[in-house]
Parts: C-alpha cells; sequence; structure tokens
C-alpha cells in the first residue's frame, strides 16, 4: 500500500482517495468537528451556480459539493480520477439527473474551450501534482466573463488559533484517525500536505499568472480554509458580467 508523498504522484494520489473512498465523507464529517458544512456553504455562495449554468467541479470526490449546485439547478459535472471516489459519488447521487461523473485529471481536462459558466475545485487543488498547469485548464474551459471559485486549506492567521490548529493536526488529529479510519497514512499525507501548501497570496498570484482577473481571497475560520475567485476576461463581444 503506498501513500503519496509531497511529489504527489497522480497514480499514488488516486489510490489513497480510492482506498478512503467509502468512508471519506464521514471521516471529513469527524475531523472537521462539525466545521465543513459551513466551508461548504460559502463555497456554494461563491460559485452562485444558477438554473441553466454548467459548473464543473473538479476533483469532485464523492459529489458533496456538486449536489448543492445541482440542487440550485445548475447541470454540473463532476470530475475526479479516482474511480473509488466516482463509485462512491453515483452511489450517492446517480439518481440526480443533473450529476454526469466523469473520470479525468485535473492537468488535463478532458472538455473544450470556453465550455463553462463556473468552475470549481474544493479541497481538491492541494493535491494536484502541477497546480498551475490545473488552473491554466480552469482558464481555458470557462467561458469569457466566466467564474473560478477554489476551496482549499490555507495558512491560519491569528497566532493563538494557529497554535490550537497546529496542536490539533499534529495530536488530536491522529488519534481521531486511528480511531475512526482503516487508513491513518492517508491522514499523515493529508497534513503534510496542508503544511506544505502556500500562504493565500501566493495562490492568488498563481490565478493573475494564468490569465484570471478581479482575483480575490477571504479567509474561513481564521484561515484554516481560504476561498479564491477570479474571473476569466470578457470578451470585447460579449455583455455578460458575473458577480
Ligand atoms: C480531499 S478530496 C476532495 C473531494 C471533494 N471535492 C470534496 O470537497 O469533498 C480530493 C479529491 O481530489 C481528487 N484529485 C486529486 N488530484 C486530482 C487530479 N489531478 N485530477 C482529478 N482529481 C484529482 C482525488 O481523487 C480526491 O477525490
Amino acid at each position: 500500500m503506498t501513500t503519496p508523498d509531497l511529489q504527489k504522484r497522480p497514480e499514488q494520489v488516486s489510490s489513497m482517495f480510492d482506498r478512503v473512498s467509502k468512508h471519506y465523507d464521514r471521516t471529513n464529517d469527524i475531523l472537521t468537528a462539525g466545521i465543513a458544512p459551513y466551508w461548504r456553504s460559502q463555497t456554494r455562495h461563491a460559485v452562485r451556480a444558477r438554473p441553466g449554468d454548467r459548473v464543473l467541479d473538479i476533483a469532485a470526490g464523492t459529489g458533496t459539493m456538486s449536489k448543492q449546485f445541482a440542487d440550485a439547478g445548475a447541470d454540473v459535472v463532476a470530475l475526479d480520477f479516482s474511480q473509488g471516489m466516482i463509485d462512491e459519488g453515483r452511489r450517492r447521487h446517480g439518481d440526480d439527473p443533473r450529476i454526469d461523473f466523469v473520470q479525468g485529471d485535473a492537468m488535463a481536462l478532458p472538455f473544450d474551450d470556453a465550455s463553462f459558466d463556473a468552475v470549481t475545485i474544493s479541497f481538491g487543488l492541494r493535491n494536484v501534482q502541477k497546480p498551475q498547469t490545473a488552473i491554466d485548464e480552469m482558464l481555458r474551459v470557462l467561458r469569457p466573463g466566466g467564474r473560478a471559485v477554489i476551496c482549499e486549506f490555507s495558512t491560519v492567521t491569528s497566532a493563538p488559533v494557529r497554535a490550537f490548529y497546529t496542536a490539533y493536526m499534529k495530536g488530536i488529529m491522529p488519534a481521531v484517525v486511528r480511531a475512526v479510519s482503516s487508513d491513518a497514512d492517508a491522514y499523515a499525507y493529508l497534513n503534510e500536505s496542508i503544511e506544505a501548501w502556500p500562504p493565500q497570496p501566493v495562490l492568488a498570484g498563481w490565478l493573475r499568472t494564468a490569465g484570471f482577473e478581479r482575483v480575490k481571497y477571504r479567509n474561513l475560520s481564521f484561515g484554516m480554509v481560504a476561498l479564491h475567485k477570479g474571473f476569466t476576461p470578457l470578451d470585447e463581444s460579449s455583455d455578460e458580467t458575473d458577480q
């Protein structure tokens, strides 16, 4: 059983998520101690999926966010490279005709240019081997004036909260993981990958490098999670403006 290191080799990351797929959502709920629904609702607001929108949820996992966009009336493509996560997603949401689960790589999206109104990725970009390539791909598949939203663990900005958070991640979380998950190594990787992830302004810079405009970010729970948002440049001929 191989657990990814920070090289994030796609076959290792994908097989790790295959292994944890069955209990992924339950373990997440326990580890985030009830805060995750708040992070998810803020992500849903930032994406602003509307009836008729075509939304791409990259690294969708079991489709937890995809379902929220579908419930808002959008047609959603839930893309992931782990067959295990897709199978679990189809088991949970397969009866929703608005969600189409597709296997594919965030670094080489199997979609035409300008084919989505909104593109989003939640707790996924940190696991992608070349995040800049994935962000470039997000820009490519968005229509002019389309929006991208990235929800990801980030850098805690308050010193006291950081002390508590570090103690939780290094002390309490490993013990909880041993009790509730069969794959403690996967959650050691979670901890390491969060620590190695760059702070908020760096990710904002990656979005600008790709060509996104009006890039902003917002800290949730003191920066435990950050929401980044950007827009693709508008066509001269287009009169569509999103917020
Ligand atoms: C922590 S889970 C997040 C799942 C879901 N977005 C959520 O909010 O619960 C990360 C997901 O990213 C997927 N993933 C990682 N790298 C990927 C890549 N290069 N292409 C597609 N999916 C990827 C994994 O298979 C896994 O399902």
